[in-house]
């Protein structure tokens, strides 16, 4: 079985969707989609009745609804009906770094805590698509780089057990440098955002999906009035 992502286009490269349960990245840089991405992926949950979890990390959720009722999604009849929430752990982020100084004098740290949050929402709203937007906050909460990755890791293994499909939003641009979160991931999808003589061209790239038959090439695609829509010209 598939889930589709509700993106024009793009299930058709991927043998009709993502494996369910599974936890992926959308990475790109400024402005290449992301968070639509993630928005169009609840969307379609929703209609199939599929309830879907926003966490935000970074932006006041307010205002990422506001952005995202511009497109014809009609994601705030969801918002109201309850078939997506929303919800900030940004503030709890500035709490957690102003009031811990020292990680270990409260035994857990910041990317625990998210995940205790978002584990306890899964379950009791059960919740079957989630996004995270995005992972730079998470990795904040850990000091030296290779605590970060074993901290990373660690989140990873946690959200592969709660048996949700996760999409994790993420603002690598530098496309030869890879991070543990694309290691550890079922799946990489690049947002592409480029210069191309005097136009910027818009692209999405499948880098990597495990168990599925699909190429690396870059697509061309844009975002509409009706959101990302996929095109099966190559880049
Ligand atoms: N209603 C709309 N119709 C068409 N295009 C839109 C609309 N709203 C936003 N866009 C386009 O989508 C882009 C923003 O996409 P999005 O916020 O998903 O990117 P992002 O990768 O999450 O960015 P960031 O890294 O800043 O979080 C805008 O820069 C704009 O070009
Ligand atoms: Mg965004």
């Amino acid at each position: 079985m598939r889930i589709r992502t509700g993106i024009s286009g793009f299930d058709d490269l991927i043998q009709g969707g993502l494996v369910p349960n599974r936890v992926y990245i959308v990475a790109g840089p400024p402005g290449s989609g992301k968070s639509t991405f993630g928005v169009q992926f609840l969307i379609q949950g929703a209609r199939e009745g599929e309830r879907g979890l926003f966490v935000s990390l970074t932006e006041d959720p307010k205002s990422l609804i506001e952005d995202m009722s511009t497109f014809n999604f009609g994601l705030r009849r969801y918002t109201v009906t309850g078939m997506i929430l929303f919800v900030d752990m940004g503030p709890l982020s500035i709490q957690y770094f102003q009031a811990v100084k020292d990680v270990r004098s409260i035994g857990h740290t910041y990317a625990q805590e998210v995940f205790k949050k978002i584990s306890a929402i899964v379950k009791t709203r059960n919740i079957k698509r989630l996004v995270i937007d995005s992972i730079l906050t998470l990795k904040f909460g850990s000091g030296e780089r290779e605590e970060q990755n074993r901290e990373i890791a660690r989140f990873f293994r946690s959200l592969k057990d709660l048996k949700v499909t996760t999409l994790i939003l993420s603002e690598m641009t530098d496309l030869s440098n890879y991070s543990p979160e694309h290691y550890l991931s079922h799946g990489v999808i690049f947002l592409h955002n480029f210069l191309n003589g005097h136009n910027m061209v818009r692209a999405i790239q499948v880098i990597k999906m495990r168990g599925t038959k699909h190429n690396c090439d870059m697509y061309k695609m844009d975002i509409t009035a009706d959101g990302i829509r996929v095109y099966p010209t190559k880049v």
